[in-house]
């Protein structure tokens, strides 16, 4: 629809900027017990947000990421004042609502992008659609945290990077494992052993994501409602060139695994377009296989397999001449469980040679995200997992699938 949201929400800044200007002075005259509310509301609306303020938020989307991760994850920071909520399933989003105390539902997240009260929405919904749906809310001025992907296709991730760089609102996208304390420490040491040579050269890359049940140690006492009304379809964004019949498997492929390469990509220090694609090796099912990288000069390799294990099986491992770097994932919904990290180091300069296990700080990395967005958006500081960056990664997953359709 021709509907420009961030001219509403500028409108709306500058109706009440002109409202404070010529109006008051007469209204203060005449009704003097009303100017002071109608002043304080005005100058709310007019003033720049200070550094404690907590984040005026809402969230679009009350599915089961939504539910059982990101909105009571944000309704429990203090630095988040919790707004509104959409859902397209109305009766969903008031329950949801109700649950956490939010006062305004909305049935879509067109409402939110024209409320004028928001400044920052998380985003959770079909993947194919949330790429849309953040573009609309970036347009209208709102900050957004997103889910991964950011987008199904190119064309999408280009032009929601367009409205983030033409305009003053800014995305970071859903990346937890970024957030991840166990793989924080990993990073730490690989940036010291690259730094100081102590390990020799930096030899190869390896994250092995066989999955199995994601939802394995879930909290079971996180409330969540279901609805037996449908969704509306969600649209068909693949990229034009890929053929209808490989469809399905590229979404799977790549809403699953750009976990994998963007983490991959945060450790050998690809902070943009430093990622090339040697060679994809997968089979019919369009996602087990070997992926081979090349990330900021070294080579990294992905093993992908989509298994029934019970519990989640995904580690990544460093390889230096003198030793490597190991993180495994936890399962993911369970909190508080970072990624362990164990370091080996061969015998060298008289040292034996050593496995250490090193315990980082308990934490939940989806919690840890939404603490992110919240202070970047207060401090001004540069998101760790953003638009820009997250680029890459739908660049790479064109890529890997370009060459699979290739060699069928
Ligand atoms: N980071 C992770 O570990 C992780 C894990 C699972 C899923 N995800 C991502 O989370 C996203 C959501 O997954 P899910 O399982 O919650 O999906 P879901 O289908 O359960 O939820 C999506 C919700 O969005 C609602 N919706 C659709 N369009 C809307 C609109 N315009 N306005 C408001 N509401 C709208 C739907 O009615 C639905 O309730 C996916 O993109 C997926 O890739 C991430």
């Amino acid at each position: 629809m021709g509907f420009e949201f961030g001219v509403i929400d500028s409108r709306a800044f500058g109706c009440a900027r002109q409202c404070k200007e010529q109006y008051l002075p007469s209204i203060s005259q005449e009704v003097p017990w009303l100017s002071p509310l109608l002043y304080a509301e005005i100058s709310r609306m007019t003033s720049p947000a200070s550094a404690s303020d907590p984040v005026r938020f809402a969230y679009v989307g009350c599915g089961f990421v939504g539910q059982t991760i990101h909105i009571p994850n944000f309704a429990s920071l203090p630095n988040c004042r919790f707004l509104a909520l959409a859902e397209v399933r109305p009766e969903l989003g008031r329950e949801v609502a109700a649950r956490y105390g939010i006062s305004k539902v909305y049935r879509s997240h067109e409402e939110i992008a024209a409320d004028p009260d928001i400044e920052a929405v998380g985003v959770s919904g079909p993947y194919s659609l949330q790429g849309k749906i953040a573009e609309d809310l970036l347009r209208a001025g709102k900050h957004v945290f997103m889910e991964k992907p950011m987008a199904v296709s190119m064309r999408r991730a280009e032009s929601m990077l367009e409205v983030v760089r033409n305009g003053s609102a800014r995305l970071m996208v859903g990346y937890m494992k970024r957030y991840d304390t166990g793989n924080l420490l990993l990073k730490k040491h690989l940036e010291a052993w690259r730094a100081s040579g102590e390990c020799g050269r930096l030899l190869f890359a390896r994250n092995h994501g066989f999955c199995g049940n994601w939802l394995y140690g879930g909290d079971p006492n996180v409330p969540f409602s279901q609805s037996s009304a449908p969704q509306p379809p969600a649209p068909d964004e693949c990229p034009d060139w890929l053929p209808a019949d490989r469809r399905p498997s590229y979404l799977g492929f790549l809403q699953q695994w750009t976990h994998n390469i963007n983490l991959l990509r945060f450790f050998l220090g690809d902070d943009g377009g430093k990622t090339r694609l040697v060679q994809a090796h997968l089979d019919p099912d369009g996602m087990t296989g070997l992926t081979v990288l090349e990330i900021n000069g070294t080579r990294a390799v992905i093993e992908s397999g989509m298994t029934k294990f019970d519990g989640w099986d995904e580690h990544t491992q460093i390889y230096f001449e003198g030793g490597w770097l190991k993180t495994s994932a936890p399962p993911l919904v369970q909190k508080e469980i970072p990624a362990s990290v164990e370091i080996y180091r061969s015998n060298h300069d008289g040292c034996p040679a050593s496995i250490v296990q090193e315990l980082p700080t308990p934490s939940w990395s989806y919690r840890e995200e939404a603490k992110h967005f919240l202070a970047c958006i207060r401090s001004g500081e540069a998101f760790r997992s953003s638009a820009e960056d997250t680029l890459n990664d739908v660049r790479i997953f064109e890529d890997i699938y370009r060459q699979v359709t290739a060699s069928r």
